[in-house]
């Protein structure tokens, strides 16, 4: 158990943590810090009054704590709308973020106007961080993963163990479940990575892949297989498009829990995380998912593990589009 956990954004995916956190009891603490509702300077005085005084994360917060004599959970837990509520956190799981969805007028943002938004959030919860617990263990959900998990890093500096990011258990766990089902056979048989970057050149890897010990070959056939590969790369669109609101979120949540659980146990158990290169794969200075071992310190050794040719070049390929993206990010920091 940690003495205090800190979740930053209280939208949908740091609700299902605080609400994990306080059932698991994984910390004596959790604060959770949100800006919302934001207020509009547009909207009437006694609207923009009423706004001040809401809080998502101390609603969320309350909610919960009310909860805890049920549940016989003595985690203490609370929120605040500036980042005071993570002070003294040795973890910190980021969630803050804004969403793509229609302007009033029905325009969307574009994908340079999106990530600007979201480099600037990332921003303040850089400082936040920074002033309130600067040497906590960073786990980063927040999207465009691979550039927020990169810009936290240029900002705050951590020694390369204590910054990672999560996608790829969450995406892996997509790709057992879908074996699972086509093979029909318990989840718990199937284990498998999922690598690269957390876009739609992520690389699943079918030399990874086992349903119960066995290569998954045995199982399903090529055709199935590539199929199932596919939807992976795509299975966050999928649930997207289903809800119509918003994006997955208690598998993202369950997903960083197994991070967290790692680090807070010290389990040194080896995990898809989205970390630091510097050599590895060939690759310098970006963070791409590798499986590691993650342990109290976080990402405790990176595990560079044998692919196949086709499975190198995938790869390669996706950390070009990550590539891509931290030229555009470095470009936008520098004018923030
Ligand atoms: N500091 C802290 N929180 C912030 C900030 C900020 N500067 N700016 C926005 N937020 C909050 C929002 O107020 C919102 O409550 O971040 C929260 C994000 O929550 P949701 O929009 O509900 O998104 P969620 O589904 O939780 O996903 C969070 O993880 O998987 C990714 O793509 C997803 O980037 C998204 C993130």
């Amino acid at each position: 158990m940690l003495n205090k956990i800190g979740l930053i954004g209280g939208g949908y995916i740091g609700g299902v943590l605080l609400q994990e956190i306080v059932k698991r009891r994984l910390a004596r603490e959790v604060g959770m810090s949100d800006p919302a509702p934001f207020v509009n300077p547009n909207d009437p005085p006694e609207q923009q009054a009423t706004q001040a005084k809401q809080s998502v994360a101390k609603g969320k917060a309350l909610d919960i704590a009310e909860g805890t004599p049920t549940i016989r959970s003595d985690v203490r837990c609370y929120g605040s709308k500036d980042y005071s509520a993570i002070e003294g956190a040795e973890l910190i799981i980021n969630t803050a973020g804004v969403p793509r969805k229609a302007r009033p007028d029905g325009t969307f943002p574009t994908r340079e106007e999106l990530l600007t938004i979201n480099l600037k959030v990332t921003n303040d919860v850089a400082k936040g961080i920074q002033k309130y617990c600067p040497d906590a263990i960073i786990l980063s959900i927040a999207n465009p993963l691979d550039a927020i998990v990169y810009t936290l890093n240029k900002r705050l500096n951590p020694a390369k163990s204590r910054l990672f990011g999560m996608a790829g258990q969450l995406d892996s766990g997509r790709y057992c479940y879908f074996v699972a089902e086509a093979a029909k056979v318990s989840v718990e048989n199937v284990s498998a990575m999922v690598l690269g970057g957390h876009g739609d050149d992520m690389v699943p890897v079918r030399s990874s892949c086992q349903v119960g010990g066995i290569p998954v070959e045995k199982f399903l056939d090529e055709a199935t297989l590539a199929a199932i590969e596919s939807r992976t790369r795509k299975a966050g669109g999928e649930v997207v498009g289903l809800l119509g609101f918003g994006s997955a979120f208690a598998s993202p949540a369950w997903a960083a829990l197994e991070m967290a659980e790692a680090v807070i146990f010290d389990k040194r158990k080896i995990i898809p995380v989205c970390a630091l290169l510097e050599g590895e794969y060939g690759v310098n200075g970006l963070y791409v998912g590798v499986p590691a071992i993650v342990g109290k310190n976080g990402v405790e050794e990176v595990i560079e593990m044998d692919l196949t040719a086709a499975e190198k070049a995938a790869f390669d390929h996706s950390v070009g589009a990550v590539r891509k993206t931290c030229d555009e990010v470095d470009g936008m920091l520098a004018k923030l």
